[in-house]
């Protein structure tokens, strides 16, 4: 006691004991629950992945079916909260209706909040991963002006989001199978990612008892920050006025380097990789499968891909280990799926979710866990005496 060390933005200091995800920044390796990331991307779906954090091992076909069917009964809101949308502006941003629409379930729930009943934290946790699609794609719907369609449970979990998403009641919406097996692939590569800036504000308010909801709707806000979850539609914004620029890359990145006011290169850069982030090889892979399919290439890829070019061979970024990360070119790829850019942090979300339910469970499970309460160092003035305010 009365000896504090400063760590500031706790780039060393282990703020939990966790075994949920490994990361080796130096080498880029990512593993859920030991298992690479590679190994999952692609071939175990995301629900399969979050069942594997939650319950820290892979199900079997009948306990997918039955986790699966969990969510499926809960993908309803109640009709006082689909109210709820229709008081917030058109032009609201969904990260904001996200949290807050987070926020307002917990009043629906309120004899099941008890952080210590692992029961009650069960049922939570189904509620959030079956309730957060509907939330999502009804901001969106608010957002556009449409009706809010209720889901359709004959759907798996991601084609019940696209469609709720992009379906309208006067079309008959077919969801591209493609597509829903990619945006079900990137909810997999930000499943989890051990203690990011959202999941430390989840675990955070958490220690406190916080209840799910809450801790989990302050884990939204801390993603919606442009250094963290909000970089995906950072990066598109960064793509759209190098190219409203006349598309001079070069020039970009002169900027960047010359550290300008606001400029940076979106999407590079990690607190822990020190490598090429292991997640961004997966999707970049991804989006040139994706555009290769469209009638019209984007060029916003090929400026993406110069960009990075031209970063990997660049003494600046090299010198500071700067490699593109998983937000790099996850926007082009939601842009191609027809996802506004507001939407991209959102989307974000949605994957990250069964991370801040199996940290904040991992946390609550634990005896030893305290109350977060870091120190500080105070830099003010020592003891001054009060003058009354007619003496000055
Ligand atoms: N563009 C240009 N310079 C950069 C960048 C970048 N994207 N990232 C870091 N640097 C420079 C920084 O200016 C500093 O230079 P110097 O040593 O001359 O002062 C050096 O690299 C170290 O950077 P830092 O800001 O001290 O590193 P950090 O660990 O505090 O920040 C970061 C990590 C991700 C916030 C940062 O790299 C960044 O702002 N990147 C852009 C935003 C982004 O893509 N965020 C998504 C992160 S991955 C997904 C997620 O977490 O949500």
């Amino acid at each position: 006691t009365g000896y504090v060390t400063l760590d500031q933005g706790f780039v060393n200091t282990a703020s939990c004991a966790s075994a949920i995800t490994y990361i080796d920044g130096d080498a880029g390796i990512l593993r859920y629950r030991g298992f690479p990331i590679e190994q999952l991307a692609g071939k175990a779906s995301f629900l399969e992945v979050s069942y594997l954090l939650i319950h820290d091992k892979l199900p079997t076909p009948a306990e997918l079916a039955e986790f699966g069917d969990k969510i499926r009964v809960h993908t309803l809101l109640q009709e006082e909260m689909r109210a709820f949308f229709s008081g917030f502006p058109r032009d609201a941003h969904p990260m904001a209706v996200l949290s807050s629409a987070v926020t307002a379930l917990s009043t629906f729930y309120q004899d099941a909040l008890d952080p210590a009943d692992p029961e009650q934290v069960e049922i939570s946790g189904i509620r959030l991963m079956a309730k957060l699609p509907t939330i999502a794609a009804y901001a969106y719907k608010k957002s556009i002006g449409h009706p809010l369609p209720y889901p359709d449970n004959s759907l798996d979990y991601v084609e019940n989001f696209l469609r709720m998403t992009f379906g309208l009641p006067t079309v008959n919406y077919e969801v591209d199978p493609t597509l829903a097996k990619v945006l079900d692939m990137l909810f997999v590569l930000h499943a989890d990612h051990e203690q990011n800036c959202s999941t430390s504000t989840v675990r955070l308010v958490g220690s406190a008892q916080a209840n799910l909801f809450a801790s989990v709707s302050s884990g939204i806000n801390a993603l919606s920050g442009p250094l963290h979850g909000g970089a995906n539609s950072a990066v598109l914004e960064m793509l759209e006025g190098i190219r409203a620029d006349g598309g001079d890359v070069d020039a970009f990145v002169r900027r960047v380097k010359a550290k300008e006011k606001g400029v940076k290169l979106m999407g590079f850069g990690h607190r822990v990789y020190k490598n090429y982030d292991p997640r961004a090889a997966i999707v970049k892979k991804a989006v040139q499968d994706v555009i290769s399919t469209m009638d019209r290439p984007d060029p916003l890829l090929e400026i993406a891909l110069k960009l990075e070019e031209i970063a990997l061979a660049d003494d600046y970024f090299v010198s500071r280990k700067l490699y593109p990360n998983v937000d790099f070119y996850t926007g082009l790829i939601y842009k191609a799926m027809g996802f506004p850019t507001k939407m991209f942090t959102v989307l974000f979300a949605l994957g990250r979710l069964p991370g801040w339910i199996a940290q904040w469970g991992e946390m609550m499970a634990d005896p030893t866990t305290k109350i977060g309460r870091p120190r500080q160092l105070y830099t003010g003035e020592a003891e001054r005496q009060f003058v009354p305010i007619t003496e000055r």
